[in-house]
């Protein structure tokens, strides 16, 4: 058992929190937002994340997690402190690591005895060193543990991890990680898979920092890649999900990552791609490739509204839109494509009503119309687009939806559903590099 703190506890600290008491730690949360701790030491969860509430309320009860806004308490005899604030873009796509500098002054303000002090936001490549410096003790030693917790499976993604990454010029403090993660790395806790144990990276600091934009700028090239593509396939008709089926079986290329749509958003590609820019052009390096992920995946939204545009005028249009979250299983709208297709359509003179399973409003966007149901959505509706492939959407009766629209246009912005199916249905269907039978 390792006394832990874990410093900012929203989506990435709550979770690293709760799942390091679960698996035997003695853990304290800091947050200095009042109205977040009180929600968190009540067993309240701030956002939507499958299971966490339910761990948050079983490791508060058993004692084996606090949250406080004290770092005295907190860092006071910790063992280990994980920095988990928040690193917001700055205007040049570089994180601003203000909160991440803030909280390492109080670490040494309050730090009492040995400790590692691990960087789990996702900070600038070089962080590591000035962190070292600026806590300036001879107590503390930085590691570089990078997080790859999926929004929606978080729990599952910290539990049953691929790979853990420790990066340090400390020995001592990578081998402190490994104590820590042991639970994991063997699998041996409640509910562990001791047949899946992860793989662990010993590395040092900069390698630590840099495998966690290299990850996600290579996921994001990988679905950029496919949605290129589907251009191509839809010029040409071809289907590209049969093309993703058949590059996929091939083991370099693997499977996953590999869905044509409308494109990626979320809290991370678009941020550690500009990030991983920023750090490149800093040192002299131009990045062609992230510059090309990012030119494609903006060209996305694009795409999908011209399959809009070109069976329908968009002026005095009504589209209906389903889904709003960037992916489904959450609740978030950063850099969602949803809002990005919607502000194409109404500047262009067309009328958007959108449902999400989870998402009720929309704020800064006064003329979005949100019904609370698909069928509001799609009722009277001259063309329907499948943003967020929702498993509520998935069940729909595509007669009873076709029924209810004024038009027949269906675009299946993510390829979920069966081309034939929608088609018997009376709807007119279009999808991203598919063979589209309506076409
Ligand atoms: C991502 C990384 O997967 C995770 O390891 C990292 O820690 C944080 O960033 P997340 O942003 O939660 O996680 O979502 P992810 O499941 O990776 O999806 C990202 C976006 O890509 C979503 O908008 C999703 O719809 C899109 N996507 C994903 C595709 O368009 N096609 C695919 O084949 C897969």
């Amino acid at each position: 058992m390792t006394k832990i703190a874990v410093v900012g506890t929203g989506y990435v600290g709550a979770v690293v929190a709760t799942s390091l008491a679960s698996i035997g730690h003695q853990v304290v949360g800091v947050e200095i937002d009042r109205a977040r701790l009180e929600s968190l030491q009540a067993g309240i969860v701030p956002f939507h994340e499958p299971g966490l509430s339910e761990l948050v309320t079983a490791q508060l009860e058993k004692a084996s997690l606090s949250f406080t806004d004290s770092y005295e308490t907190a860092i006071g005899g910790a063992d280990v402190a994980f920095l988990c604030v928040g690193t917001p873009p700055s205007p040049d796509g570089s994180p601003d690591t203000t909160y991440v500098e803030n909280a390492a002054r109080s670490i040494s303000e309050w730090i009492t005895s040995p400790m590692v002090v691990v960087t789990k936001s996702t900070v600038p490549i070089g962080s590591g060193r000035w962190l070292n410096d600026l806590i300036a003790d001879d107590r503390a030693s930085v590691v570089s543990n990078p997080e790859f917790l999926r929004e929606g499976t978080a729990l599952n993604d910290f539990l049953h991890p691929d790979r853990v990454v420790l990066g340090s010029n400390d020995p001592g403090a990578i081998a402190t990680m490994v104590e820590v993660y042991r639970p994991i790395l063997e699998q041996t806790f409640t509910g562990g898979r001791p047949d899946l144990r992860p793989g662990l990276v010993r590395t040092n600091l900069e390698t630590a920092e840099i495998v966690k934009y290299a990850a996600n700028a290579f996921l994001a090239m990988k679905i950029s890649f496919i949605n290129e593509v589907a251009m191509i396939a839809d010029a040409v008709g071809a289907d590209v999900t049969e093309v993703a089926t058949a590059i996929g079986m091939d083991q370099r290329i693997g499977s996953s990552f590999l869905g044509a749509g409308i494109g990626w958003g979320g809290s991370c590609f678009g941020k550690d791609l500009a990030a991983l820019r920023a750090t490149a052009h800093r040192h002299g390096v131009e990045s062609l490739i992230t510059g090309a992920v990012v030119a494609v995946n903006d060209h996305q939204i694009d795409f999908v509204a011209e399959k809009v545009s070109k069976h329908i005028d968009l002026a005095g249009a009504e589209i209906a839109l389903l889904g709003l979250a960037f992916k489904p299983g959450t609740d978030d709208l950063r850099d969602a494509p949803s809002l990005k297709l919607a502000r194409h359509l109404l500047d262009s003179g067309a009328t958007v009503t959108a449902y999400d399973p989870v998402v009720g409003a929309v704020s800064g966007m006064d003329d979005l119309k949100v019904a609370p149901s698909w069928r509001d959505a799609v009722a009277g509706a001259d063309a329907t687009v499948v943003i967020t492939e929702w498993d509520e959407f998935l069940s729909i009766n595509l007669a009873a939806l076709a029924e209810s629209m004024d038009g027949a246009l269906f675009v299946d912005a993510r390829n979920a559903f069966d081309a034939a199916a929608a088609t018997d249905a009376g709807l007119s269907y279009v999808g991203v590099g598919r063979a589209a039978p309506t076409s």
